[in-house]
Parts: structure tokens; C-alpha cells; sequence
């Protein structure tokens, strides 16, 4: 489950309606999908493709996507720090950013209706952030995310800079795993 930070007042939602809720005010959509059997960190895009053809053509007839593919972050993927620097200033797109995540994490921080909120997206977690929503993604430490993109159509997914620099006030924090509500009693 993805978690969302309202990162002005620096609250992290936990309970799975108060994430829909939110994400939902901000126009953002959210799902999670079951990982498909089969499909590991070592399956090729064309089987991730394959296993998911189903949900990928719901989701074409609905958002009217036409293209899919398969992006694969790495540590060891060439010109990684250049590839981030584009997405991690605020932008917006002339198109949907959609994404489901096989594996890894990501960051999304979106400048939304109600302040600004970060997203932290894992395996299963399906997202669109609605073209023209102010946006900008950082990977987490683990520096490793593969994903299945979809596209109305390539070309309006270039990045639109709005040099607010308020990507700057904010640091990529990823919780991850190791946020847990304490428990009394328990480790
Ligand atoms: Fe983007």
C-alpha cells in the first residue's frame, strides 16, 4: 500500500481510507493491483506485458492510452543521475503519468488541491497523476524501481517545468518498511 505524507503539517495517512480520501481530493486515482503469478524482479518486460494485458486493456479503453511499456531503474542503469535530474523538479505533462510498480519504490510529490503530498509508491500500487498536476518524483534509497508505463501518446509526456523551485523545500523522505505505528508491547 502506498504511503501519502500531507508534507506541510509533515502527517503520514496509515489507514487505507484516509490514503483514498486524500489521493482522491487531489485528483490523483490509486489503485492496488495483486502482482501477477509468475512475475519476478527477473521477468522480461514482454512477460510482465504479457501477464497484465488484461488490466492494461481495461485501463487503455478507460483513459484512452494506447501505448505500453515496461521502465527498469537501476543502481546500474547508464546515466541514472542525469535520467532523475529531469523528474525530480516540479513539472506537469500534456498527458496522464500512469504507473503500476512490479518492484522497487518511488517518490512522488504532488502539488495538489489540498498542499502538498508525498506519495510513496511500492510493489502493487497502481497510480495516474492527471495531466497538467504539478508533480516531481525522486527514487528512495534503494534507488530501484520497474514499472509499467502507459501513454496516450509518447510525446506529450515531456516534462513542462514550472522553475518554482519548490521541489527544493521539500526533502525526498521514503519510509518504507521502516515506518511502523508503534504498538505498545511490541518490537
Ligand atoms: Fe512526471
Amino acid at each position: 500500500m502506498a504511503l501519502v505524507t500531507l508534507v506541510e503539517v509533515e502527517k503520514t495517512l496509515t489507514d487505507d481510507e484516509s490514503i483514498r480520501e486524500c489521493l482522491q481530493q487531489n485528483g490523483i486515482e490509486y489503485e492496488r493491483w495483486i502482482i501477477a503469478r509468475g512475475i519476478d524482479a527477473d521477468s522480461t518486460a514482454d512477460e510482465i506485458l504479457n501477464a497484465y494485458s488484461a488490466e492494461i486493456d481495461e485501463l487503455k479503453t478507460r483513459g484512452g492510452y494506447v501505448t505500453a511499456d515496461v521502465i527498469d531503474v537501476s543502481p546500474q542503469t547508464p546515466g541514472l543521475d542525469e535520467m532523475l535530474a529531469k523528474f525530480n523538479r516540479e513539472h506537469w505533462h500534456d498527458e496522464d503519468e500512469v504507473r503500476f510498480v512490479i518492484s522497487g519504490h518511488g517518490l512522488f510529490h504532488i502539488n495538489g488541491a489540498t498542499g502538498v503530498l508525498a506519495i510513496e509508491v511500492e510493489a502493487g500500487d497502481l497510480i495516474r497523476v492527471p495531466r497538467g498536476t504539478k508533480h516531481w518524483f525522486n527514487l528512495c534509497s534503494d534507488r530501484r524501481i520497474r514499472a509499467i508505463r502507459l501513454f496516450q501518446e509518447k510525446s506529450g509526456w515531456t516534462p513542462q517545468y514550472t522553475d518554482s523551485d519548490i521541489d527544493r523545500k521539500h526533502e525526498p523522505v521514503c519510509l518504507g518498511t521502516t515506518y511502523l505505528p508503534q504498538v505498545a508491547g511490541h518490537r
